[in-house]
């Protein structure tokens, strides 16, 4: 089993590793070492079942249901997403994110295998935290270190939801909910528990106010910051091949699915999940 590094910052493929149904304890401890230095890890042509993706999720930590995008029948806890040839509005996930950053426990990571992946286009970028905060101009990087900033579930609540006609996988994620609207604050610098490197832990989609700033002021100030993280120097683009699979650290990345493949069709299948520890969800502090 070998790691090969994809860009300076992150992401690493993996090569001399099949995924099966029983994953070894070297394997195992492969893959978790492999994803604490590397944040996104890409194991090609892998073609995993259902079952198989569900047990290489207990690998990192407890499978998550998403609960604006719960799978149904045998796997609540796998979400497939899905974009058809003639299908024209907004991808799931077009737009700097990490996945439900707005939950009191937002899940630790994601395993995304590819089922059916269009000709060209249709990759996925993610970018560093960890480079993004580590290079972030002091006057900032003081600012945010030991604050708080609240997130809040803006495209699937009721306050911030986008129009309907731009809405990705309508009726098969939740909206207008409430509860999506409730402010959760989260530290906005975590520290990885393991590298003990620190992160930025805001993003575009659901992060909402700075403490101790209003609004408008918290968005100045976040969207320069998002600036930032998006420089290409920070960024992963990946392109996908059916049969592989991508594992992220979804405390320590964004990721952004770009949406330039109309009139193709484009399937992937989903699994999130969690591992906190006994402290709580979020308490990667610094
Ligand atoms: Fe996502």
């Amino acid at each position: 089993m070998q790691c090969h590094p994809i860009t300076g910052f992150l992401g690493a493929e993996i090569s001399g590793l099949k995924i099966s149904d029983k994953i070894s304890e070297k394997q195992t401890s492969f893959l978790k070492n492999a994803l604490s230095k590397y944040l996104v890890i890409v194991l090609p042509d892998q073609f995993l079942t259902a079952e198989q993706q569900r047990g290489l999720a207990d690998v990192f930590g407890a499978p998550a249901i998403n609960p604006y995008a719960r799978g149904r029948g045998e796997y609540p806890e796998m979400t497939i997403i899905v974009k058809e040839v003639g299908d024209t509005t907004g991808v799931f996930g077009g737009g700097w994110h990490t996945d439900l950053s707005f939950l009191d426990l937002p899940p630790r990571g994601s395993i995304l295998s590819a089922i059916e992946v269009p000709p060209y286009g249709g990759d996925t970028m993610y970018l560093s935290q960890q480079a993004a905060w580590s290079s972030l101009p002091k006057p900032l990087a003081q600012l945010l270190e030991g604050r708080k900033v609240s997130h809040v579930g803006k495209p699937y609540g009721v306050r911030w939801a986008p129009p309907v006609e731009e809405q990705s996988m309508k009726g098969s994620t939740t909206r207008n909910d409430p509860d999506a609207d409730r402010e959760r604050w989260h530290p906005a610098v975590l520290k990885h528990p393991i590298t003990k490197k620190k992160g930025l832990y805001i993003n575009p989609t659901y992060a909402h106010r700075i403490e101790g700033f209003d609004e408008d002021k918290s968005t100045t100030i976040l969207q320069m910051i998002y600036d930032h993280c998006a420089l290409p120097e920070h960024c992963l683009r990946l392109r996908w091949r059916n049969g592989m699979v991508v594992i992220w650290d979804n405390y320590f990345t964004q990721h952004y699915a770009i949406n330039d493949y109309h009139g193709f069709r484009r399937e992937m299948r989903r699994v999130a999940y969690q591992n906190f520890n006994s402290k709580g969800p979020i308490d990667f502090q610094t």
